[in-house]
């Protein structure tokens, strides 16, 4: 492949690095610099597998980020796609340049169908986070992993939502008790240098806190 403004000796030695690395016979770990193509290697894995036979719902794909995963599922469908319309000659270019002639398929009719497959699998081809991933493992085995069938993943937003309601309701009681447990157990807290929780309280938060330094423990507190 010509690649304007690189050295065509470099880009060759790169690009067989590359095909070495998307060889599925392999089992490979890739390190490289940000940019030199670890993208375009994953999906040239998953294609040649695909191509060689592999059903698409015996793939997973697992990155970090859910920027990631999008940006590899685009790509491959975007590469799978372009196959499904690409004349012969071209096509037979592309699958040659892939494998590097060690595996060229010259089932090319076989190619253009795979963009058709990968969209009709049941449960789709899985590109996705590590998260998402360890989710639906959980979903699938709840009880094995001592959880409740059909739980909620809070995400962020909600989980400030609940951490303010259960912050209000703790200092509300506090505030409505000023001399019992929980506002004794706040203030040896805030006294201990416990640092006051950023909630929107109106007025209970100001009571609470300044019931801690002059606080008197009840009786059955003291020593
Ligand atoms: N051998 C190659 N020949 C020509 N272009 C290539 C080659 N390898 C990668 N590229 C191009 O270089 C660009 C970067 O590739 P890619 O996104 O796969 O890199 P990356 O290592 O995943 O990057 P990042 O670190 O940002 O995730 C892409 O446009 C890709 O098409
Ligand atoms: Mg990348």
């Amino acid at each position: 492949m010509s690649t304007p403004g690189f050295d065509p000796i470099v880009v060759e030695a790169a690009s067989q690095a590359q095909r070495d690395a998307a060889d599925p016979a392999r089992s490979v770990f890739v390190e490289a610099n940000a940019g030199s193509g670890k993208t375009r290697v994953l999906v040239d894995r998953v294609a040649r597998l695909l191509l060689g036979g592999a059903a698409p719902e015996r793939i997973l794909c697992v990155t970090f980020t859910k920027a990631a995963a999008g940006e590899m599922q685009t790509r491959l469908f975007r590469k799978l796609g372009a196959w499904s319309v690409m004349p012969d000659d071209q096509l037979r270019a592309e699958m040659a340049a892939l494998s590097g002639g060690a595996e060229a398929t010259h089932d090319l009719a076989a190619a253009r169908q795979l963009f058709a497959r990968a969209l009709e699998t049941p449960g789709g081809l899985k590109i996705q986070t590590l998260h998402a991933f360890c989710e639906s493992l959980l979903r699938r085995f709840p009880l094995e992993a001592g959880l409740p069938p059909g739980f909620e993943v809070q995400d962020d937003a909600v989980k400030g939502v609940i951490t303010e309601e259960a912050l209000q309701a703790v200092w509300g009681e506090a505030a409505r008790a000023p001399n019992g447990d929980l506002a004794y157990a706040i203030a040896l807290a805030l006294n201990a240098g416990a640092e006051a929780p950023a909630i929107s309280l109106a007025s209970p938060w100001p009571a609470v806190t300044s019931c801690a330094p002059a606080w008197t423990p009840p009786g059955r507190w003291t020593r």
